[in-house]
C-alpha cells in the first residue's frame, strides 16, 4: 500500500527501517539508554554494564574486571518506563489477590477477567499440541490455519474479505494495540484516545514515543470534538466499540463520521473490537465494514473475553492490506511468536465458536439483567443496562473515588472509580460482572445495604 506522507509507517528505528543493525548493536544501545553505570579507572574508559543482581555483566567483561575500580552510579531507568503509571485495573486485581491471600474475603467486581473457565476441548487441543512436540519457535506471523480461521470469521462478521496473509497473531489484544501503535507512531506524534477509555491506550502511545490526546466520548464519539483535537502531529485515532469502561456501542453513523474525519486528515484508525461478541441487543457495527475504511484501519481483537481465555494471551492484529509483512518484523524482534500450542488451542476455540460464544454471552446477559435494575434502585446510583461488554457504568451522586474506597474498605467489594479511565469517567463507577453469580448477588446485597454513603 502506498501511504501518503502523513500516514506512512513509523520510522525512527522501528517498523519500516531499511537497515536492521545486528542484534548485538541493538542490545548495546538499549543498554546504554536504560542502564548507565559509569566505571572510571578501567583503562581510562567508561564502560556500560548491567548492575550486579540485575543480570549478568554485559558482553565480554566479567565483574572481576571492575575490582578496585571507582564506580559512580548514574543509573536511571529510561523515562518511557520510569514515568509509566501502573494500570489501575491490574493494580486493583493485585490488591484483591493480595487481600485474598492474606485471608480477607473480597468480592471482586473490578477485573475484566471473566470467571469463565476455558472449555476443556480447547485445553485438550493445547495438550495434544504439546505432546506432539509443538514446543519450539514457530512463524512470527502465526500459524496459517489460525490466520485462516480468523480471516474467515472476521469476513463473516464484518462482511469484508480478509486475506489470511494480513492477519498477525499476537499475545492478546493489548499487544495488538501496541503493535499497531509501534507501526504508526513516531516520536512526538499525537494519537487521539477515548476519554473515558481503556487504561492502556495512553501508556501504549507513550511507550511508542507519542503523546496521547484525550477526546471526550462518554456517550460516543463526536466528530466535531474529534476534529477539533487534531493537529499537524496527529497520526491516528483509537476507536473502541463496544467501549470499556462506558459500554457504549458506536452506531454506524458514528463510525462513518469518525472515518470521514480520518479521511479528511489522512489518519490511521486503530479499531479495538475485543468486546464485539459480547453484545446483547444487536450486532455490533464494525468500522472496517464501511467502504474505504479497510485501507486505514488496524483491527485489534482477542480471544480473551470472547472465549474466557485471558490467561492464554492470544489475540490478533489485522493491519490494512499489505502492511503485515513490515509489522511482523516488530513481532520477530520482540516476542518472536505466540507459543504454537496456544495457537493450537485458539484454532480449536474458533472451531467451537458458534457453540461457546452464545453460551458465554447468555451468562453475561443474565447478570446484566439482574444487576442493572438492582443498582439503579439504590439511592444516588443511576444504572442503565449495558447493551454490550460485561461491565456496568453507573453514575453516582458522590465522589466516585470515595465510594469505591468505602465499598472496598468497609464492604469488601472491589470496583473501579470511573476516573481511573480518564477525567470523562468522573462520577461513574466501573462494575465488572466477571465474578460468579453468587459473588455478584452478595456484592449487590451489600451495596444495597451500604448505599453510596453520600
Ligand atoms: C478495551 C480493551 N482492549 C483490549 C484489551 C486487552 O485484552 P487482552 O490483552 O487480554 O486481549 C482489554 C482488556 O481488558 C480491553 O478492555
Amino acid at each position: 500500500m502506498k501511504a501518503r506522507e502523513t500516514r506512512g509507517l513509523a520510522t525512527k528505528n522501528r517498523i519500516n527501517e531499511v537497515y536492521h543493525p545486528p542484534m548485538i548493536d541493538l542490545n548495546f544501545s538499549a543498554l546504554q539508554a536504560h542502564t548507565k553505570l559509569a566505571v572510571s579507572g578501567y583503562n581510562g574508559t567508561t564502560v556500560p554494564f548491567l548492575a550486579a543482581g540485575f543480570s549478568r555483566p554485559f558482553h565480554r567483561f566479567s565483574q572481576d574486571s571492575f575490582k578496585g575500580s571507582r564506580m559512580t552510579a548514574v543509573r536511571s531507568l529510561a523515562a518511557r518506563v520510569a514515568t509509566l503509571q501502573p494500570s489501575a485495573t491490574v493494580e486493583m486485581s493485585e490488591r484483591v489477590r493480595n487481600a485474598r491471600a492474606a485471608g480477607k474475603r473480597i468480592l471482586g467486581l473490578s477485573s475484566g477477567d471473566p470467571n469463565i473457565p476455558t472449555d476443556p476441548r480447547i485445553i485438550a487441543a493445547a495438550e495434544r499440541s504439546l505432546r506432539r512436540g509443538d514446543t519450539l519457535y514457530s512463524a512470527p506471523a502465526g500459524l496459517l490455519p489460525l490466520r485462516e480461521a480468523i480471516a474467515g470469521r472476521e469476513a463473516r462478521l464484518s462482511g469484508i474479505a480478509i486475506d489470511p496473509a494480513d492477519v498477525l497473531i499476537t499475545p492478546g489484544g493489548k499487544f495488538a494495540v501496541l503493535a499497531a501503535l509501534m507501526a504508526t507512531v513516531s516520536e512526538g506524534d499525537e494519537v487521539l484516545v477515548p476519554d473515558p477509555g481503556w487504561v492502556s491506550y495512553g501508556p501504549c502511545v507513550s511507550l511508542c514515543g507519542g503523546a496521547p490526546v484525550a477526546v471526550p466520548c462518554l456517550n460516543g464519539y463526536d466528530a466535531v470534538r474529534l476534529e477539533s483535537a487534531i493537529t499537524p502531529r496527529t497520526r491516528a485515532i483509537i476507536v473502541n466499540s463496544p467501549a470499556n469502561p462506558s459500554t457504549h456501542v458506536a452506531t454506524q453513523a458514528e463510525l462513518q463520521a469518525i472515518l470521514a474525519v480520518a479521511e479528511r486528515h489522512d489518519l490511521w484508525i486503530i479499531f479495538d473490537q475485543v468486546y464485539a461478541e459480547m453484545n446483547y441487543a444487536e450486532a455490533i457495527p464494525r468500522l472496517q465494514s464501511l467502504p474505504g475504511a479497510r485501507a486505514r484501519t488496524f483491527i485489534a481483537d482477542s480471544l480473551s473475553k470472547t472465549f474466557g481465555m485471558t490467561g492464554w494471551r492470544i489475540g490478533m492484529l489485522i493491519p490494512p492490506p499489505g502492511l503485515a509483512k513490515a509489522i511482523v518484523r516488530f513481532i520477530g524482534h520482540s516476542i518472536y511468536c505466540v507459543p504454537p500450542f496456544v495457537q493450537a488451542a485458539a484454532i480449536e476455540a474458533f472451531n467451537l465458536a458458534d457453540e461457546i460464544i452464545p453460551a458465554i454471552r447468555e451468562t453475561f446477559r443474565k447478570r446484566i439483567a439482574v444487576a442493572a435494575p438492582r443498582l439503579n434502585n439504590v439511592q444516588g446510583i443511576t444504572c442503565a443496562a449495558s447493551r454490550a461488554t460485561f461491565y456496568l457504568f453507573p453514575k453516582v451522586a458522590a465522589d466516585e473515588r470515595v465510594v469505591a474506597k468505602r465499598w472496598l474498605d468497609e464492604g469488601g467489594i472491589a470496583v473501579l472509580p470511573g476516573s481511573a479511565f480518564g477525567d470523562g469517567g468522573k462520577t461513574f463507577l466501573r462494575i465488572s460482572l466477571a465474578c460468579s453469580d453468587a459473588e455478584l448477588d452478595e456484592a449487590l446485597t451489600r451495596i444495597e445495604r451500604f448505599g453510596i454513603g453520600a
